[in-house]
């Protein structure tokens, strides 16, 4: 089986890039992780990849007078490394659409929201401010708009009497690290397709033959 080669962009903690990489250990995942790109130096997760033998990059957003040539120098180290996808996980950069367009359709997103609710910042602190009773988060293809594009999978979490804000990003967390996993292997083992900016799943097992499904609902404590 040849694996996707997957480049993943990080600004700090890393742990989505944990899932990531705990799930690509495994031989049979369809997904290789062959570079983790920070635009911060010294962040948890360049030590993550490290760890993990992973090769990893420092691309200082602040070197660049223009969001483009940071852009240019990131898809420069992606190619380098000879990725074929590309999978935001907590990279804090707005991209552009000259880069939404090299990537078209080859680069992926983890937002902490039920997009299409609750795009931007402070998601959690905005769902228990509306009081919706689900909330969770969403992995989709990128597009021009911020937290927009091709929906590839969704896990929801209840929000529970007594939520703090710390408390509901832990569990939606939880169900981050579940969903992200499953989502890159639908992508990188060519199991999606955008019809009309949606995502249709390709039908059968996952080469595994577990986890296909990537619609999650992760029970909270009762
Ligand atoms: C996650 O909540 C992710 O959804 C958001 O930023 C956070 C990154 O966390 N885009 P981590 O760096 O993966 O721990």
């Amino acid at each position: 089986m040849s694996r996707s080669r997957v480049g993943v962009l990080i600004s700090g903690r890393g742990s989505n890039l944990q899932a990531l990489l705990d799930a690509a250990a495994d031989p049979g995942y369809p997904a290789k992780i062959v570079l983790v790109l920070s635009n911060v130096a010294g962040v948890e997760g360049l030590a993550r990849a490290e760890a993990a033998g992973v090769a990893t990059a420092v691309v200082p957003h602040r070197d660049f007078a223009e969001r483009p040539d940071f852009e240019a120098a990131v898809t420069e180290r992606l190619e380098a490394a000879g990725c074929a996808l590309v999978a935001q996980a907590g990279f804090m950069r707005v991209v552009t659409p000259g880069f939404v367009g090299h990537w078209r359709d080859r680069l992926i997103n983890i937002h902490p929201s039920l997009l299409p609710a609750f795009p931007g910042l402070r998601t959690h602190e905005r769902a228990l401010a509306a009081g919706v009773k689900l909330h969770g988060c969403t992995v989709h293809y990128v597009r021009d708009e911020v937290d927009q594009g091709p929906i590839i999978g969704q896990a929801a979490v209840p929000v529970l009497p007594g939520d703090t804000a710390d408390s509901l990003s832990a569990r939606v967390l939880a169900a981050e690290h579940r969903l992200y996993p499953r989502c890159l292997a639908l992508v990188a083992g060519g199991r999606t397709r955008i019809v009309g900016e949606r995502v249709e799943q390709d039908g059968g097992k996952h080469e595994r033959g577990a986890d296909a499904d990537a619609q999650l609902i992760v029970p909270g404590p009762v």
